[in-house]
């Protein structure tokens, strides 16, 4: 039997969406788009990123402007600057992507290259509800608990750990939206250099740790989880909006 931790906030799609009204957003970015079932919901001018779209129905929504570029986050990031493409600062990143825990280091390092201090970057899928999901390759077939073997989360529960110790600069919430939780940077450093001066260290430091039943208790014990209603209409809402 394996343990298992549930959030029981919103849908994380709706939480994003909230999320970028109540910062009355300028410029949205989203990487890791699939079908378009969070940028749909999101209503201000906006870029996705994806390196196989699946979208099969309508996604601009209310948008008066929708960006897609079907490539990879590192070749998008390398070729294309998102701020000139929507003429507007990027206001918030919601980085759903590959679930390695190095690609969103670097999908976060890159984000924050291209925002701003005030912005707010989201990171999907860093509380898993189990300890199998955190598998970097999904092998549904191999997983003990039947009812969430089609739940991947991979090892980017790691992000938190490296933020915590690299860049206690920035301010990193953790949110208990469902399924899988979102984490809320803001306090951004648009010129910090440290992830990238020590991302080979990093790496290393972290590829050979595994996350098991009481690492996964463990992880839970030590961090607070904030409930979503907090962040978008309690003490911390002004905090997350920003001036
Ligand atoms: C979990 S899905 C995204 C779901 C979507 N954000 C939503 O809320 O409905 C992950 C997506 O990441 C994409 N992906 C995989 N590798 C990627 C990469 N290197 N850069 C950007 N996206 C990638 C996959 O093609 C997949 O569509």
């Amino acid at each position: 039997m394996t343990h298992t931790h549930w959030h029981s906030g919103p849908l994380y799609s709706d939480f994003v969406a909230a999320m970028t009204r109540a910062k009355q957003a300028r410029g949205y970015l989203e990487v890791g788009v699939r079908d378009g079932s969070t940028l749909v919901k999101v209503d201000c001018p906006s870029i996705g990123v994806d390196p196989l779209f699946q979208i099969t129905g309508n996604v601009i929504g209310k948008k008066t402007r929708l960006h897609l570029y079907q490539m990879t986050s590192d070749a998008f990031f390398r070729e294309h600057a998102p701020s000139k493409i929507l003429d507007a600062p990027i206001d918030v990143v919601f980085l759903d992507g590959l679930h390695q825990f190095e690609f969103l280091l670097r999908d976060f390092i890159n984000s924050e290259k291209v925002s701003h201090r005030h912005g707010l970057i989201m990171l999907d899928d860093c509380l898993p509800a189990n300890a199998e999901m955190t598998e970097r390759y999904h092998d549904p077939e191999a997983r003990l608990d039947r009812d969430l073997a089609g739940w991947w989360t991979g090892d980017v529960w790691k992000l938190l750990p490296i933020l915590e110790k690299y860049r206690p600069d920035l301010r990193v919430t953790s949110v208990g939206v469902r399924p899988t939780g979102s984490i809320c940077i803001t306090n951004l450093d648009p010129t910090s250099t440290v992830l990238d001066d020590h991302f080979y260290r990093i790496v290393d430091e972290y590829r050979g740790i595994d996350m098991d039943d009481a690492g996964l208790l463990r992880f839970y014990e030590s961090r607070r989880i904030v409930d979503a209603q907090t962040i978008l209409h309690g003490f911390e809402a002004s905090l997350f909006v920003g001036p």
